[in-house]
């Protein structure tokens, strides 16, 4: 079987890649590279010791696309190619709706011409808004505060209705929770540009040398430290969840959360880091950080309930694979 992966070289689908070559499924990849570098696929590579074949195109370009459905024959999409900084799509609204949005479509086309049935998309918590915890699929999704937000509530829409016109469609939403970590090997995992806006690869850098200290953005939330709760998932076991959603899935339009269910406070975190390698994270507390929501966390019954699927990782993992990753990572 064989499975197109779009941003396959990026972090989320360079894992995915891996837990799908150790599937058994053959992988294609279509990727501009606008986030991510050739490399990876090598890397992806030697760590499954199987072949990708890997398309250099940006997805939102139909005839590219197209090319690339024309030559094989796919048992499903996943689609993660996207941009996601939050604070850059408010800067630059239209290069976040027309690559998100477009890219969406050309591919739910290509999938519909071409016969493909199956397509497993990455969306985000952040279509939530501030509901209240923990987060359940059948919530009412809340406005999206920014640009990057509403291209995931847009993309899950036009998903669900191309798939209402064609009963034979399967469709997975997937709604990530806080990826951190790296594959165990080092070899592949996060990549920020520039400097870091999440967290886990904010307090790597620290830990590097790279940054002076961490910024703890409020220690005035009603938290349990005070400070903002995420749940923060390892991004391998996320990239197992895709490849049990693409084998699980019936036809219909079927949304998952993918986080672990718990909740973990940024000083928690730092605490987790510094058990997990014995490196003291310098900090100060800062002000809030505009558009930051106090606490987000996921309901995970509906995957375990569905899919057989649960986050195996602990906080520790996360921590110690994201360092392995960052103390070995040259650029
Ligand atoms: P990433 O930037 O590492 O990977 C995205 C990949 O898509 C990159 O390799 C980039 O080069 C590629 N890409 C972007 N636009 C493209 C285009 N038009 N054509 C071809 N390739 C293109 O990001 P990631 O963290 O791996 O995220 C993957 C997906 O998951 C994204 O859709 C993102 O919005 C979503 N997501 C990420 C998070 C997170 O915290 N990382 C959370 C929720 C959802
Ligand atoms: N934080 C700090 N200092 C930092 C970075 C983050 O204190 O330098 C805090 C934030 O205030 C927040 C927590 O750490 O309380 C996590 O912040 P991240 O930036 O790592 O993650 P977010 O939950 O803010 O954002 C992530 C993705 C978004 C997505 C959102 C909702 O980056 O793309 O989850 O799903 F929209």
């Amino acid at each position: 079987m064989k499975i197109l992966v779009t941003g396959g070289a990026g972090y989320i689908g360079s894992h995915t890649c891996v837990a799908l070559l150790e599937a058994g499924y053959e992988v294609v990849v279509a990727d501009n590279l606008c986030n991510s570098r050739a490399e990876t696929i090598e890397r992806i590579e030697e760590i499954s010791g199987k072949k990708v074949s890997f398309y250099q195109i940006d997805v939102t370009k139909e005839q590219l696309v197209e090319e690339v459905f024309a030559q094989h024959d796919f048992s499903g999409v996943i689609h993660f190619a996207g941009l996601k900084a939050v604070g850059e799509s408010v800067e630059k609204p239209l290069e976040y709706y027309y690559n998100n949005t477009v890219s969406t479509m050309v591919l739910a086309k290509m999938c519909q011409k071409y016969g493909v049935d199956r397509f497993v998309f990455s969306s985000s918590a952040t279509v939530y808004g501030e509901n209240k915890v923990p987060f359940v699929e059948t919530m009412p999704l809340l406005p999206a505060t920014n640009p990057y937000g509403a291209t995931k509530a847009i993309s899950e829409r036009i998903l669900t209705d191309v798939a209402k016109a064609n009963p034979n469609w399967s469709v997975a939403l997937l709604r990530y929770f806080n990826p951190v970590g790296a594959h165990e090997s080092g070899l592949i995992g996060e990549v920020p540009t520039g400097i870091p806006n999440n967290l886990m690869p904010y307090i790597t850098q620290v830990a590097k040398g790279k940054l002076p200290k961490l910024r703890v953005y409020g220690n005035d939330y009603p938290t349990v430290d005070g400070t903002g709760v995420r749940d923060y998932i390892h991004v391998m076991d996320l990239a197992e969840g895709h490849v049990v959603a693409l084998e699980k899935l019936t036809s219909g339009v079927h949304i998952y959360n993918l986080g672990t269910g718990q909740g973990t406070s940024v000083l928690q975190l730092v605490q987790a880091f510094t058990e997990a390698t014995g490196i003291e994270i310098p900090y100060e507390i800062v002000d809030r950080r505009p558009g930051d929501i106090a606490v987000c966390y996921a309901d995970v019954s509906k995957a375990e309930r569905e899919l057989g699927w649960k986050a195996r990782r602990s906080i520790v993992d996360m921590c110690r694979d994201a360092w392995n990753f960052e103390k070995n990572f040259t650029s």
